[in-house]
């Protein structure tokens, strides 16, 4: 398959191909991926609680960032490489947002950066320096204080008016793309209908030009009950669990390694040994 640009993602709106999208913080992980032929592989910082176990995405740092997104980018040759910007990386200044943004395209190759939120100067400025924005609006992880927890967004007719404006704003900042999370189907179809460029939907319902999931959540690699939107396509954690549980009974029973797993001296040597 061809490389996946932020141009090609666009013509894929505009003839009607829904986008294919992931997330993946390591290199095995981004092989599969990128050889199962995805659209676009984000490093995203849910990697902060399903990759380390903490409780939100606000504590990840931008050197930990970089860190997962360099063994994501040497696995990667055909999907669209975006990185998330970590909460506090472009919050105070846009210029902050720039030169960490820089970071990420320079020390990590990745290809484009998402910022969370409304950021209109910041996009205008990241669009500037030749970095492509993928923007974030609806349930935004990173705004779990001032929203008071991780709830749906856009459930009246006022919010889904303002996020439809906040839409139109980073599609004219430049903007390559928009995450739409956890809004109403109705209203991530009509924002999705009032852009050009394409929307990715998570826990927006079917009518986005794309999906994305984390692929924690798909694979069954999380130990809490799933969130509504998302699917199950593979249980990794009872296959994990039961080869683990397997691997430990051969090992006690001492049927691991066998003698065709183990090494073994040249034939005369073992003679020598033996008497
Ligand atoms: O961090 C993440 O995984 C994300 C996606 C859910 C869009 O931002
Ligand atoms: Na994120």
């Amino acid at each position: 398959p061809t490389k996946v640009t932020t141009t090609s993602l666009q013509e894929k709106k505009r003839l009607g191909q829904p986008i294919t999208a992931v997330t993946a913080y390591d290199y095995a992980s981004a092989r599969i991926i990128d050889e199962a032929g995805l659209d676009l592989i984000l490093v995203g910082d849910s990697l902060a609680m399903v990759m380390q176990g903490q409780p939100n995405t606000l504590a990840i740092t931008m050197d930990e960032m970089l860190l997962y997104t360099r063994g994501v980018r040497r696995a990667v040759r055909h999907a669209l490489l975006v990185a998330d910007m970590p909460f506090g990386s472009y919050h105070a200044t846009p210029a902050d947002g720039v030169a960490n943004a820089i970071r990420f395209i320079k020390e990590a190759g990745a290809e484009a950066v998402k910022i969370e939120g409304p950021r209109i100067e910041l996009v205008k400025q990241l669009t500037q320096a030749e970095i492509p924005v993928v923007g974030h609006l609806g349930l935004t992880p990173q705004s779990v204080h001032r929203m008071g927890g991780f709830k749906v967004q856009g459930k009246t007719i006022a919010a889904i008016d303002a996020l439809r404006e906040d839409a139109l704003s980073l599609e004219a900042a430049g903007c390559c793309a928009i995450v739409l999370e956890g809004i109403p189907r109705e209203a991530a179809r009509l924002i999705t209908d009032a852009l050009d460029i394409p929307t990715i939907g998570i826990g927006a319902g079917p009518d986005c030009d794309g999906q994305i999931l984390v692929l924690h959540d798909m694979l069954s690699l999380t130990f809490s009950p799933a969130a509504k939107f998302v699917r199950r396509y593979a249980d990794l954690g009872a296959v994990m669990r039961d080869a683990l549980t397997e691997y430990k009974r051969d090992v006690t029973a001492r049927t691991f390694p066998s003698e065709a797993e183990s090494y073994h001296l040249p034939h005369e040597a073992r003679l020598l040994l033996a008497t």
